[in-house]
């Protein structure tokens, strides 16, 4: 069985951490808000302190809104049986969880560690898990006596505080030990090749000066029952700057996920690292030559403002487009399906697309809907923010453009949105806001993402500065309104951030106002200026959302790519979910798919395979925008076959424009039921537990009662459903999602 489901055609092998002796630091911590050298001095009395969460940010613990610096301080003794236990003795390594935004790390007054490891200023803000490595002979220790632990931290903006979070959630000293700084690096792509087979090459590496000499044990197992189908260990050697490679070939037989494991075992030491992925199983089905129209059927645009519409299709190239009923003033480019031009009138127009190739066409009908309500279906597109931070450039938003039409805008994705990091230091003598130097030429760029057929989103904040301590449109909102519509802008994501230096303590109207305000501005413009609303969910913002007009507002903080920080934020979506409609959607943030690292350096996303087909269910679910958070410029073939499925995407883009309904909430499992315009219903089963387990909805529940069929949306094909109930066994973390027709 074993030897038959995997072929092992190559040896030669992700991140782990050995279980070394630990030192706790997770209790204790009291802090303020703040700023005072003194606060850094073993000897500062610290007693009318508050005692501090770890497990919520300063804002929910009576500082809200609250940006700027803050303290936290703690007592721990640090025993020498720590340096003697561990093997290397050298180094003392701090475990600090997670600090939003950025800190400076004081052992009894002296100053051993800062920003993260990042070189700039504490106010530069990089928020992120903190762990830092000392000398052991760093005089700053007191061995077996009390040490004060004191973080200064500066919160740029948003939430603030030292905190337990998917960015680092372990607050303990240890010694750095011989398997700290060693890694078993995961990144490469799989790779599918014939004969069905899934192959890769993982490295083991490290950047300490030890001659690393053991063994790399492989092994491959059914997460349903333990089984073992591969096992396999080998010799592995590496020393810094010479990784060992270990490459392996499996048959990838069943639609599904297997688990892997790379054990590295270091002979000398005894010490063993271990790090576990799961294989990658692709359930969307190949477009094929025919030609088939997909996206929405509805494009909404405001009378007398410029229109640019691409039809989606897939099939053999070359496709001509034909649009019959088409309102004067508009036109198709018959080579690429790109619809411009402007209608004055408003109204619904009713038109017809054909699609043909060298082996047959399509139709499809389609609306045109003119008037005051655009975003009708929610918006599909890539944000810069979860791949490349502050880091994004001219050069990647045009590489992701490409990308966009290469391989996703026959899928209907359209949007091109740069978030925070565009923007320069000041603005021009006249007060217009201008762009900074990866960003050479705004308009320029936007003309070459409208020159294919797509649409450019940017970022700002109703604040003096942006999250990322750019500047805001604090007090210049109708003056930014024209710059970004006379660049050709057509999404704008505002972002609350430093709004609250102007608003420290908002009601419900204090809410609303900026949004307001841009609003009007945006509305003074001649052009559709989506808009994104940014403040995280703040004052319910789904219930007033539509009525300031934005076409979608985050409902949350920011998500993680974790299954806790995705699973929480999605999963949590009921009470925002009924007020999603046609033109205004709740966002529950952007997704974390494909490659991810809010900065240069980026990692494949740290969700399972599972929890990716979950997080694209539950989003299309939820009629989210669906905004790629990606490096576009390597999308591997799993990340494309989630982002290229018709029929989920569908499920998203359908016109009624609906939120699921949290139908069934258990442990174990939930049932998400949203109704769709043709009268059929798209139904989410998925297992949250770690365990397979079987779903099931009896035929005769009022969700399904009275359909008769039902689809497997990510496989596009019938299931036939025998006995008394739809029934499903889901992989842990995973989804069924069903469309059902009567
Ligand atoms: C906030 C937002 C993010 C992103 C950053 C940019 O954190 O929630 O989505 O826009 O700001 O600085």
């Amino acid at each position: 069985m074993i030897r038959k489901i995997f072929i092992l055609l190559f040896l030669a092998t992700g991140f782990l951490t050995a279980r070394a002796q630990e030192v706790s630091i997770s209790k204790g911590w009291k802090f303020t808000v703040g700023d005072s050298a003194q606060w850094a001095s073993p000897t500062y009395n610290d007693q009318h302190w508050q005692a501090a969460n770890l497990n919520d940010n300063w804002e929910r613990q009576g500082h809200p809104n609250y940006d700027g610096f803050g303290w936290y301080r703690t007592k721990v003794v640090i025993p020498s049986s720590l340096k003697d236990k561990s093997y290397l003795k050298d180094s003392l390594r701090l475990n600090l969880g997670t600090v939003d935004d950025n800190d400076e790390v004081y052992l009894n007054g002296k100053l051993v560690a800062k920003y993260g490891g990042y070189g700039g200023t504490i106010k530069d803000g990089h928020y992120g898990g903190r762990s830092y490595t000392i000398a052991a002979n760093n005089p700053a220790i007191l061995w077996d006596k009390e040490n004060v632990l004191a973080v200064r931290i500066f919160d740029t903006g948003g939430d603030g505080g030292l905190v337990t979070s998917g960015y680092g959630s372990t607050f303990n000293i240890t010694m750095a030990d011989v398997m700290d700084h060693v890694a078993v690096n995961t990144e490469a792509d799989f790779v599918y090749g014939d004969n069905n087979s899934l192959s890769k090459s993982v490295k083991l590496h490290t950047t300490n000066a030890y001659q690393y000499s053991g063994t790399l044990a492989f092994k491959v197992t059914d997460p349903e029952n333990g089984t073992v189908l591969y096992e396999k260990t080998n010799p592995a050697n590496f020393t810094s700057g010479k990784p060992f490679t270990y490459s392996f070939s499996i048959a990838r037989l069943a639609k599904r996920s297997y688990t892997i494991s790379y054990t590295f075992t270091d002979t000398k030491s005894g010490k063993s690292i271990v790090q576990t992925e799961t294989t990658p199983y692709i359930l969307t089905p190949y477009p094929t030559a025919k030609v088939k129209i997909n996206g929405a059927d509805v494009f909404g645009a405001r009378p007398g403002h410029p229109f640019l519409y691409l039809i989606p299709a897939t099939g053999k190239r070359p496709l001509l487009y034909k649009v019959a009923g088409l309102p004067e003033c508009l036109k198709v480019d018959a080579a690429t399906g790109v619809i411009s031009g402007s209608v004055a009138q408003k109204g619904n127009y009713p038109v017809t697309f054909t699609v043909s190739n060298s082996l047959g066409a399509k139709t499809k009908q389609f609306t045109i809907s003119i008037g005051d309500n655009i975003g009708l279906t929610p918006a599909l597109g890539w944000n810069s923010w979860n791949a490349w931070g502050l880091s994004v450039n001219d050069e990647k938003v045009r590489i992701s453009a490409k990308a966009m039409i290469d391989k996703l805008s026959a899928h209907g994705w359209a949007y091109i949105n740069i978030d925070d990091g565009w923007e320069a230091e000041n603005r021009a003598a006249d007060g217009k806001i201008v762009t900074n130097s990866k960003f050479p030429d705004m308009k320029g760029l936007a003309d070459f993402v409208h020159g294919l057929g797509l649409r450019i989103g940017i970022y700002s904040s109703p604040g003096p500065r942006t999250c990322g301590g750019f500047l805001g449109s604090w007090q210049h909102e109708d003056q930014d309104a024209q710059t970004y519509a006379d660049w050709g802008i057509d999404y704008l994501k505002y972002d609350w951030c430093s709004y609250s230096d102007i608003a420290p303590k908002p009601d419900l109207d204090g809410l609303k106002k900026p949004y307001q305000v841009m609003q009007a501005s945006l509305g003074k413009t001649n052009r559709d200026i989506m808009y994104s609303l940014c403040q995280y969910g703040w004052g319910n913002v789904w219930e007033w959302g539509a009525d300031v007009n934005g076409n979608s507002w985050r409902t949350t903080g920011d998500i993680q790519d974790t299954w806790q920080s995705m699973s929480t934020i999605g999963f949590n979506q009921g009470p925002a979910a009924p007020h999603a409609q046609p033109g205004h959607f709740n966002d529950p943030d952007m997704l974390v798919v494909g490659k991810v690292g809010w900065g240069p350096s980026l990692h494949n996303t740290r969700l399972t395979f599972d929890e990716q087909y979950t997080h694209i269910s539950l989003w299309s679910l939820l009629a989210s925008p669906l905004l790629i958070g990606c490096d576009m410029g390597h999308l591997d073939a799993f990340t494309l076959s989630l982002l290229t499925n018709d029929e989920v995407l569908a499920i998203d883009q359908d016109a009624l424009g609906k939120g699921a309904n949290q139908y069934i909430k258990k442990d174990d499992y939930q049932v998400w039921v949203k109704e769709l315009k043709d009268g059929g219903k798209a139904i989410g089963l998925f297992n949250t537990s770690d365990k397979y387990q079987t779903i099931s909805l009896d035929k005769t529940d009022p969700a399904i009662a009275g359909y008769t069929k039902f689809r497997d949306a990510w496989q596009q094909k019938y299931i036939v459903v025998t006995g008394n109930a739809l029934t499903a066994k889901v992989a842990p973390h995973g989804v069924l999602l069903v469309r059902v027709e009567k």
